[in-house]
């Protein structure tokens, strides 16, 4: 009987400390300039010279892409809060950690093409957090399916705006 209150206890003071660090996350992605250790992609390279239409076009995808990115942040917490198994967690939260240099990188750019932010990344964070929690509490095989099937869309969206910038840097740039 006291064994078994006593792993309640400690079950309840883990769940605590995992809520203590989803929102420790939600406030670092949302409020805090992002940190990276590598170099930003590309920054070695020229800035192509854009007509304002072009590079208001190119802030955009980035401010879309910078969305993204904190829906990741969001969805690997939430799905690290809820998943079952020890080691699918720490992969989950390990993958949040490597996504915030996308943050970083998508941040500076945006900051460079002198735009903003998207006004509603809470909103955007949160709903991610809850579709994250869900889907680590239907089990591990449906997380990780889900997580497969997220990256895969993401390429794929990705590859769409990787289209569109090159159409301009030819433009701008002929190579
Ligand atoms: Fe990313």
């Amino acid at each position: 009987m006291y064994a078994q209150f006593y792993r309640d206890e400690v079950r309840t003071m883990i769940n605590i400390d995992k809520l203590i660090i989803g929102f420790d996350g939600a406030l670092r992605t949302l409020l805090t300039p992002a940190q990276t250790l590598r170099s930003v992609p590309g920054s070695e390279l020229p800035e192509a010279e854009l007509t304002d239409i072009e590079k208001r076009l190119s802030c955009a995808l980035m401010r879309v892409n910078h969305v993204g990115e904190v829906c990741a942040q969001a969805l690997y917490q939430g799905q690290g809060l809820t998943a079952r198994n020890e080691a699918v967690q720490q992969t989950l939260m390990q993958a949040a950690r490597e996504e915030t240099e996308h943050l970083a990188w998508t941040e500076r750019r945006i900051a460079e093409l002198g735009g903003r932010k998207s006004l509603l990344n809470p909103l955007w964070y949160g709903g991610s957090f809850a579709i994250g929690v869900v889907a680590g509490m239907l089990g591990d095989k449906w997380n990780l399916g889900f997580l497969a099937e997220t990256e895969h869309q993401v390429g794929a969206h990705l590859a769409g705006h990787l289209q569109l910038c090159l159409i301009m840097t030819r433009r701008a740039v002929p190579l």
